[in-house]
């Protein structure tokens, strides 16, 4: 075990940096969102022929469920539960209305054959995959235009199984871009709260292009040295709120991003109002990292009561060169950074 000295010269206190007004950031916690808690449907997953060994590849079953799912959008919305076990799939699509809830013990499990993880469009604001030109892989969990998404449960798992991700991006035997585990594009109402996600082939939980996105008392773990494994990236998203997250991964813990080089200029959407509360985690990357893709600005980033341990930089911001459009309001208040030594 390594041992923590809390000296004072290995204890670094940040309170830093305003661009433009200061105003004072007092409310600490996210507003909630309008949610639905209650829905008035449920299925398990296990009712669509799931088998919660391992090995079965339940891609099907999660498909058919959210298809079904599906009917009761309009009527309050629904939930999927997953019981404990351990859920082998490909990547799925969420819907709108959907409560997608993890039993404790549940662990939804990434399948290591790419073929479950399809090949979609690059994103609009950063015109090509981020690792490889064209296209990129889906997410595991994916959703595209959708409002009143949950991710949420007693703690179940969303396991990525990534090493085989990053051993083809070692050695530089990648096809496409390495999908990210939890991809939002274009969505509202979302939630994503009490649930841990692991392994993820590439950043952990993405929204991109949405509004009021909330996260919520997460778990997010990827070993230390995994290439590009960022926690949470807000990218051109507005209102997003994230609070009490233990993130240890191989890369930035939170990465505030709006895309990339022209295509983020002409795509025009900026990150802004983004709030950070009581964020614990260690990275050998940064704590809280704006950029490096940032070409449609970002604005109004509020951080309290943050604890990184072991980071290179507990606040990092990144420029590339054409990238910088903007970034200005930034505020963080009782950033603590450890050292172990
Ligand atoms: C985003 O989603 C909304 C609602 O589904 C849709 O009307 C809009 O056209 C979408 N925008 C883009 C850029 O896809
Ligand atoms: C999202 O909405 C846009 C604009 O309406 C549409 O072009 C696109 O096909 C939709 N995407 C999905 C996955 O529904
Ligand atoms: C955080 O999640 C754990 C496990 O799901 C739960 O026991 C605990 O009550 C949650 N805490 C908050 C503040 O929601
Ligand atoms: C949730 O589970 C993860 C992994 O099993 C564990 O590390 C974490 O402490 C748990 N979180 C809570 C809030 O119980
Ligand atoms: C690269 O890594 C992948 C995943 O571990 C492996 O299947 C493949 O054989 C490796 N290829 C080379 C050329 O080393
Ligand atoms: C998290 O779980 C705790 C304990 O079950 C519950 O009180 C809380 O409302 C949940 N929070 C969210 C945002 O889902
Ligand atoms: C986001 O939430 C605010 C405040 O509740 C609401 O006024 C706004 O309409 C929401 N935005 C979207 C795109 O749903
Ligand atoms: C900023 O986002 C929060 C949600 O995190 C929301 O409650 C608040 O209304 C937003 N502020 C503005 C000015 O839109």
């Amino acid at each position: 075990m390594k041992k923590f000295l809390s000296l004072p010269d290995v204890f670094l206190v940040l309170a830093l940096i305003c661009c433009s007004s200061w105003t004072v950031w007092s409310s600490s916690s996210c507003k909630q969102i309008n949610i639905k808690e209650v829905r008035p449907h449920s299925v398990s997953i296990t009712e669509f022929g799931a088998v919660g060994d391992g090995i079965t590849l339940n891609t099907k079953a999660f498909q058919n469920a959210i298809f079904y799912l599906n009917s009761y959008a309009d009527k309050g919305g629904a939930k999927l539960f997953v019981p404990a076990g351990r859920w082998l799939t490909g990547s799925f699509d969420l819907i709108s209305h959907l409560t997608l809830w993890l039993d404790k013990d549940a662990v939804i499990l990434g399948s290591t054959n790419s073929e479950d993880w399809p090949v979609v469009d690059p994103l609009p604001s950063y015109g090509r995959g981020r690792e490889l030109p064209g296209g990129r892989h889906r997410s595991l969990i994916y959703g595209c235009n959708l409002t009143d998404v949950i991710i949420t449960g007693n703690n179940g798992t969303i396991d990525g199984q990534g090493s085989i991700w990053w051993s083809k991006f070692r050695n530089k035997t990648l096809d496409h871009t390495r999908p990210h585990l939890v991809e939002l594009i274009n969505s509202t109402e979302v939630l994503i709260s009490n649930a841990t996600f692991l392994n993820s082939p590439f950043w952990t939980i993405h929204p991109v292009y949405c509004s009021n996105v909330t996260v919520q008392n997460v778990t997010i773990i990827v070993p230390f040295g995994s290439p590009n494994t960022d926690g949470i990236d807000p990218d051109s998203s507005d209102n997003v709120c994230i609070e009490d997250c233990y993130i240890s991964t191989g890369d930035d813990l939170i990465s505030i991003k709006s895309g990339w080089d022209e295509y983020g200029i002409s795509f025009g959407r900026p990150s802004t109002n983004i709030s950070i509360h009581r964020l614990t985690g260690r990275t050998t990357s940064a704590g809280i990292a704006i950029g490096s893709e940032m070409s449609g600005g970002v604005s109004e980033v509020y951080a309290e009561d943050i604890y990184i341990f072991d980071s290179k930089s507990a606040i990092r911001i990144k420029t590339s060169p054409g990238s910088l459009v903007y970034m200005e309001s930034i505020q963080m208040t009782h950033m603590t950074e450890m050292l172990y030594l």
